[in-house]
């Protein structure tokens, strides 16, 4: 794969139009993208496969958790329509990964997509752990568990923060994918993202891809933004070997 192809930019639009306005301003024809929950409830699978058809990457972040045999089923639809990243709740348990890779598998005409799992949302602090969710171990604990579980699961990685990617590796394996939001230029405000990563941090860390949103698509000029974001990201040595 093309390095650039690390890159994934979070297309967090609702029409089409957004969405294709921002890529002629990004004009990177080929590089990665991330729809979410917002555009894909809105615009559905046509979305997926009008990016496809223009050469993009397409990590479908809609974070399936369900019984299964309705997430074996979800994902068999979803390789179909030819995404080639996805995700998962890794709280959905060890027979509902399963069940997402034999979706995947059946569904695939090439490669199976690559299936991440979603440990604990960023959302999520140790007071809600404690008091919401009952779980009363520490936060860090409860995210390396379940990516053990998915890496036993037989899912290919994690979304996780840059900063969690190097225990997470060392306890599963240096193959075991980190795709990691919260990227920020050192120029730019965090937003709402608490603990960031500039992409040259990311990668010394260990992230496999970063996920950038506000970094490029709030940018003045997004195509100036998404090659500083490159340029920094290509610069970085990875500290673990991966
Ligand atoms: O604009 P920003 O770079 O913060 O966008 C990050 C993208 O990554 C958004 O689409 C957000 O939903 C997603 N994300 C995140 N944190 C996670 C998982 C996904 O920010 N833990």
């Amino acid at each position: 794969m093309r390095e650039e192809e690390r890159i994934i930019i979070a297309l967090d639009v609702s029409t089409k139009e957004e969405m294709r306005r921002m890529l002629k301003m990004i004009h990177k024809p080929g590089c990665s993208v991330k729809v979410g929950l917002e555009l894909y409830l809105q615009q559905g699978a046509d979305v997926v496969r009008e990016l496809k058809a223009g050469g993009y990457s397409v990590f479908l972040d809609l974070k399936l958790h369900d019984i299964p045999h309705t997430v074996n089923r979800a994902m068999r639809g979803i390789a179909r329509v030819g995404a080639d990243m996805v995700n998962v709740h890794a709280a959905g348990g060890s027979e509902m990964m399963k069940a997402a890779i034999e979706g995947l598998e059946e569904g695939a005409t090439g490669k199976r997509p690559i299936c991440l799992a979603v440990t604990q949302l960023t959302s999520t602090d140790q007071v809600m752990l404690e008091n919401e969710l009952l779980i009363e171990h520490p936060i860090i604990d409860v995210i390396t568990r379940y990516s053990e579980l998915a890496y036993r699961s037989g899912l290919d990685g994690v979304v996780c923060s840059a900063w969690e990617a190097r225990k997470i590796k060392a306890q599963t394996s240096e193959h075991f994918l980190a795709v990691t939001p919260g990227i920020r230029l050192q120029s730019d405000r965090a937003d709402d993202q608490k603990r960031v990563a500039t992409p040259a941090q990311a990668k010394e860390l260990g992230s496999d891809y970063i996920v950038v949103g506000r970094s490029i698509t709030g940018a003045e000029n997004p195509g100036d933004a998404f090659n500083r974001v490159f340029g920094e990201w290509r610069n970085a040595k990875w500290k673990v070997k991966n």
